[in-house]
């Protein structure tokens, strides 16, 4: 019988590369995403339930679930990747926009997770991916409220692995570097605010990203790296995707707090 995916936001980028790459792969997919009724190309693939999951919206969880337990008998993976980036000074963010940033990748991933982990430990089986980010383990200017968020979704999965290894499901985490998706463009919250202060570091981190020497991946690439992490039967935790990734958490290993902080600091011309 074939197994079954659960993926949050899979209407673009790393989520609908890796609905894509699970199907060919012979999964059951469950395609989640805020506006099933706008998606043109995943509903024409086989075995692929399209379902409304809004993260901020627990009932809306609750029923995706039920509905694709209901189509396919099971589910025995979850994607966690729904997911956006605040980015900007501090001081310039409305609080409603930090509460949305923390709601979104921190606690509407915890609603998902909460809410599948009985049928998991009702199956003695389940795999767990919540997809963080280079940003989870260093971080760049500006990125107070990003990075809060995905330092704390490797706390989270850290912590629950322990727990989950008690009732046979595995956690998983995937740090991808920069991809191509619509995350720096659609999906960013980027405040620059008008306090004159911050204007020079916002150009320098402009300059930084747009880079045309900058290692960016295709999102399918991810979405292998997500296959692997589900399929490859080991309790290892972490999984980078990207050689930008490779290279920017080595150094942060590598390196001292100061000699890093530097390196960075360099790069923003400082
Ligand atoms: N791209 C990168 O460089 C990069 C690097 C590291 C990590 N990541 C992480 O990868 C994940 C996916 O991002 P992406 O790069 O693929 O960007 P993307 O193409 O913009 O996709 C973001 C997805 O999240 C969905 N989403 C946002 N808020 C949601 C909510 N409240 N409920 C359900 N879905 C919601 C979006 O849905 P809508 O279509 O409805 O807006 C969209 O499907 C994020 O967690 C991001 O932090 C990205």
């Amino acid at each position: 019988m074939s197994k079954t995916v659960l993926i949050t936001g899979a209407s673009s980028g790393i989520g609908k590369a890796t609905a894509i790459h699970f199907q060919q792969q012979g999964w059951n997919v469950i395609a989640t995403m805020r506006s099933p009724e706008k998606d043109t190309e995943l509903n024409k693939l086989e075995n692929l339930q399209l379902e409304k999951l809004d993260v901020l919206d627990v009932s809306s969880i609750e029923q995706a679930i039920l509905n694709g337990i209901a189509k396919f008998g099971k589910i025995d993976a979850l994607v966690n990747n729904a997911g956006y980036g605040a980015y900007g000074p501090l001081e310039s963010f409305p609080r409603e926009n930090i509460i949305r940033q923390f709601n979104t990748n921190v606690i509407g991933l915890m609603d998902v997770t909460k809410t599948i982990i009985p049928h998991f430990r009702q199956n003695k089986d389940g795999v767990i991916v919540n997809i963080s980010s280079i940003g989870g383990q260093m971080t760049f200017a500006l990125g107070s409220l990003y990075h809060g968020t995905k330092f704390a979704v490797e706390g989270i999965s850290e912590s629950l692995h322990f727990e989950m290894k008690e009732i046979g499901v595995k956690v998983k985490i995937v740090e991808p570097g920069f991809i191509a998706t619509d995350f720096g463009s659609r999906s960013f919250d980027f405040q620059a605010g008008n306090i004159e202060d911050y204007q020079p570091l916002i150009g320098a981190l402009m300059k930084q990203w747009q880079n045309p020497n900058n290692i960016v991946s295709q999102p399918s690439l991810v979405a292998e790296v997500i296959f692997n992490a589900v399929t490859d039967g080991t309790n290892q935790l972490r999984y980078r995707a990207g050689e930008d990734a490779d290279f920017l958490l080595d150094s942060r290993k590598k390196m001292t707090d100061t000699a890093f902080f530097e390196m960075m600091n360099k790069q923003l011309g400082n």
